[in-house]
């Protein structure tokens, strides 16, 4: 499905931003918010917090992601996969590594979900990423994934993975991990992933609208 719905979201709003939400008290955050955001990533306290169900629920134009970064062997991915998309996530993040999704992605496919794996990540220490980068996407992209996140604050990696996938791109590190807003994009990126910057601050829907801005110069 490559994050049609998403994209079409996308579109419509103007943005390309994803919340993410790592803190249960965040979640109320998303109603104020939602017409500035495509899309929320909820964290694993969120998702066992017992709340996210209602969220999901609550705001069915919002396209929902997992973000448990799943790795686990088959059968186990499958389940979760499965658990997952009936609490109503469409985008489910998994690891890559362990080399085992064929199975979970083509379940995901049936349920009309989309399978993102974590291609590279944001922090400085990312270093076995960094040597097994090729074959992580190599991977992904033998099991069907529809998804990529690569971290904003590595920006020849972005153009690298959208060069060898052409599949959306989703970028976490803006702001608090040192990118700018923007500028995953502007190398490619089809979404930046944005938390702290936004959950903590003191006025959430000015720093939304101030990042939002100025993603739209590179849209
Ligand atoms: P902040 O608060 O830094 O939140 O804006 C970023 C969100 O994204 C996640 N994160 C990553 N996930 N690869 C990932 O798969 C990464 O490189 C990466 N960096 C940050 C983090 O869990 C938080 O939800």
């Amino acid at each position: 499905m490559e994050l049609e719905i998403l994209r079409e979201e996308a579109k419509k709003k103007k943005s390309r931003v994803i919340l993410a939400v790592d803190d249960p008290s965040h979640l109320n955050l998303i109603e104020r918010l939602k017409s500035l955001i495509v899309g929320v990533k909820l964290g694993v306290l969120p998702i066992i917090s017992g709340k996210a169900e209602e969220f999901i629920r609550r705001e069915r134009d919002l396209y929902f992601i997992s973000d448990m970064k799943t790795a686990d062997i088959p059968d186990i991915n499958i389940k979760i996969a499965e658990k997952l998309a009936d609490m109503g996530f469409r985008g489910i993040i998994f690891h890559l590594f362990p080399m085992s999704l064929d199975e979970a992605v083509k379940l995901l496919h049936k349920r009309d979900c989309d399978a993102i794996g974590v291609a590279m990540m944001s922090h400085r220490n990312a270093v076995l990423f960094e040597r097994n980068f090729d074959s992580l996407v190599d991977y992904g992209m033998k099991a069907g994934l529809d998804g990529f996140v690569v971290g904003a604050t590595k920006p020849d990696y972005i153009r690298k993975a959208k060069e060898m996938t052409k599949k959306p791109i989703l970028s976490p590190g803006v702001v608090k991990q040192g990118a700018l807003p923007g500028e995953a994009i502007k190398l490619g990126a089809d979404f930046e992933i944005v938390g702290r910057a936004i959950t903590e601050s003191s006025d959430p829907v000015s720093e939304a609208e101030r990042i939002v801005k100025r993603e739209r110069n590179f849209i």
